[in-house]
């Protein structure tokens, strides 16, 4: 028997646990106060004061409209992709397709591509989506997080980039989304140690002209072109010193309507152009 008065919350702020994270597990792992749960409760409060991210403690996390199952297969989405897909929404918007062809490159979890699909349909948009990464375990997750929300108009493709990517697509792609690794390997000792939990082909890309990094934004933005139809979009993420380089290349690669845009805490982080009509 638990003694009635027992405050679960209180225990784990107790043992060190941030009062909103202990609430989080309360809520996930002791449901409607079950006694039993206590046991497992206690291991995933000792597993996040190990270090161990929430969100993977958890096994599932919201993104816009999605509650995506995440494990360490996948990075974790994070707020600041939320604003990515508002902006890929504004662009198939402007384009005005019933019917439009989406290509998420290194889905992760499938949080933008599924995210896409979900708000589409509620616009009534049929969309078809391609979510290809070439780590076969993400495609797995976001296989399941499909399945669970119901979405059923994507394929997966686990592929380099667009290197498997059926050819048949090229120039008929409506919109490209991606939110590559940008991280430059020396940066990644700077970082928050809790990014070491997280798969490092998710995170870390090699250095490219100059700019610390850039190398798979390089590439997208060099490759995009051949796939997008004329007037696509491509939406990127980026990290904060990569704004200019992607500008000048995006332009000397032929695309217009070049944006960049700052997510929430005003850093520059949304990278948007289109292939000429
Ligand atoms: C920063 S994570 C983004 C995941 C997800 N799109 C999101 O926003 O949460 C980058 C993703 O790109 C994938 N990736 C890395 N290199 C890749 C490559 N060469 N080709 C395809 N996918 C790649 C990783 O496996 C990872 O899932």
């Amino acid at each position: 028997m638990t003694d009635a008065n027992h405050d679960p919350v209180a225990e784990l702020v107790g043992l060190g646990l941030d009062r909103r994270e202990a609430r989080w597990l309360v809520e996930e792992f002791l449901p409607g106060g079950d006694p039993d749960s206590l046991t497992v409760l206690r291991g995933a409060a000792q597993r996040r004061l190990d270090g161990e991210p929430l969100q993977y403690i958890i096994g599932h996390w919201p993104f816009r409209s999605l509650d995506l199952d995440v494990d360490p297969r996948v990075l974790i989405p994070r707020p600041e992709t939320e604003g990515l897909v508002d902006v890929a929404l504004g662009e198939l918007a402007a384009a005005a397709s019933l019917a439009p062809l989406l290509v998420d490159l290194g889905c992760g979890s499938g949080a933008i591509g599924l995210s896409l699909l979900d708000e589409l349909r509620v616009r009534g948009v049929a969309a078809t989506l391609v979510a290809l990464d070439e780590s076969t375990d993400a495609l797995d997750v976001a296989r399941a997080n499909a399945r669970k929300h119901h979405l059923h108009a994507v394929s997966f493709v686990a592929s380099s980039w667009f290197d498997a990517l059926d050819s048949s697509l090229r120039g008929r792609v409506d919109l490209v989304v991606a939110n590559p690794p940008y991280v430059g390997a020396s940066e990644m000792q700077t970082l928050d140690p809790v990014l070491r939990y997280e798969p490092l082909g998710a995170l870390v890309s090699t250095d490219e002209g100059g700019v610390v990094g850039f190398g798979d934004l390089d590439l997208i933005v060099r490759e995009s072109l051949g796939w997008l139809r004329p007037g696509g979009s491509l939406v990127m993420e980026h990290g904060e010193e990569q704004r200019a380089p992607l500008i000048e290349l995006a332009k000397d690669y032929g695309y217009v309507h070049v944006r960049d845009l700052d997510d929430l805490s005003g850093r520059p982080r949304t990278f948007v152009a289109r292939r000429p009509s």
